[in-house]
């Protein structure tokens, strides 16, 4: 019996080392330990066995079903990282080295990205907000749904100062605030809240070309009566064609983040091949772009709006991923490189 382990276990390895996508990688954890899975169809075997055999046995399955849910997590996030490189590589060439034109100033790639944001966003109504870097933890997770200890504050370990006090994950720490400021307006006069509030995030990243520990985001919500996921679309489509400067169509995919319900990940049909298919989007005709959703009822009573009358959404657009993508910037610290040489390059289009 203990052979069938040892056995499992290799043509798992095999398995693994072949795989080359993560729809490959997770069809392989359903292979191997799904309900109807191989290691898992161990243990059903093990009926026959003496009570010796059958607790030697089995915890010899639990080891492989232990080891073998770490091979696949550890796989699935090689690939994730390699899919990164890949889409990175194959952005259009912005070469570090060309010389500026240093007699003119010049924005950032990020403000310019930014500021189109802001324009277009300002055009169909919203306020543009600005918030401090430093934060609480209730405004940065408690108000946000993320209770302490809440495994979702893994992925946004920070920077904590002395006082308790924080450097903001994401720019989803100023909701609290926002709704707290307008939510009179919303109540007594029926105006709704649309804002938009772009900052500086920071995160506990190693650096590489594609992490960075300081970042910029986007955020946007919308707050009234009966607003529905066709709103969000129909805001995002709409700031992302003016952007782009062309028509862009995008799709929504399940994702989760405890302050929406249900939470989204928005996709964009790809620039490079118009949705063909093509090496930048991994042949998919997609690139994602922006986690968004329906604000969570729990989030609207923290911020003093009952999630009864009024409904909204949020989004969390990247504005350094998108400045990388607009501009083919292939190496994330080129943006906080504060050489004139690398950013002296862009300028609006406009
Ligand atoms: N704040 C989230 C993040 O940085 C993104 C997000 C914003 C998701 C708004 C949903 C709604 O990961």
């Amino acid at each position: 019996m203990s052979e069938k382990v040892t056995a499992l276990r290799d043509e798992l390895i095999l398995k693994l080392n072949e795989a080359t996508d993560a729809a490959s990688v997770d069809a392989l954890r359903v292979e191997y330990l799904g309900k109807n899975g191989s290691i898992t169809g161990l243990l059903k075997g093990m009926k026959d066995l003496s009570i010796e055999e059958k607790k030697d046995f089995g915890q010899k399955v639990n080891v492989l079903k232990e080891e073998a849910g770490k091979l696949i997590a550890d796989k699935i996030e090689e690939i994730k990282k390699l899919e990164v490189e890949a889409e990175i590589n194959s952005m259009p060439e912005f070469d570090i080295s060309t010389p500026a034109n240093l007699s003119r100033g010049s924005y950032h790639p990020i403000t310019l990205v930014q500021r189109q944001c802001e324009k277009v966003f300002k055009s169909m109504g919203f306020n543009v907000e600005d918030y401090s870097e430093v934060v609480t933890d209730y405004e940065c997770f408690e108000a946000l749904n993320i209770p302490k200890h809440h495994p979702a504050r893994d992925m946004q370990d920070t920077y904590y100062l002395e006082n308790g006090q924080l450097l903001k994950s994401h720019t989803s720490a100023a909701q609290n605030a926002i709704y707290k400021k307008y939510k009179d307006a919303l109540i007594n006069e029926g105006k709704p809240i649309k804002a938009i509030f772009p900052g500086r995030c920071f995160r506990n990243e190693a650096t590489d070309a594609c992490h960075e520990n300081t970042f910029f985001q986007m955020e946007g919500v919308m707050v009234d009566k009966n607003i529905s996921i066709s709103n969000l679309i129909f805001f995002m489509k709409t700031m992302l064609s003016e952007v782009f400067q062309k028509d862009i169509k995008v799709r929504l995919r399940p994702g989760f983040f405890p302050f929406v319900e249900p939470g989204f990940e928005l996709d964009i049909s790809c620039l490079i091949c118009g949705g063909d298919g093509c090496p930048s989007c991994k042949h998919s005709g997609w690139l994602e772009l922006c986690p968004c959703g329906m604000i969570h009822p729990e989030v609207l009573k923290a911020g003093g709006i009952d999630p009864e009358e009024y409904t909204g959404f949020a989004f969390g657009l990247g504005l350094t991923r998108l400045a990388m993508m607009k501009y083919g910037v292939k190496d994330i610290r080129d943006l906080n490189s504060g050489s004139l040489k690398a950013l002296g390059q862009f300028t609006d289009d406009e």
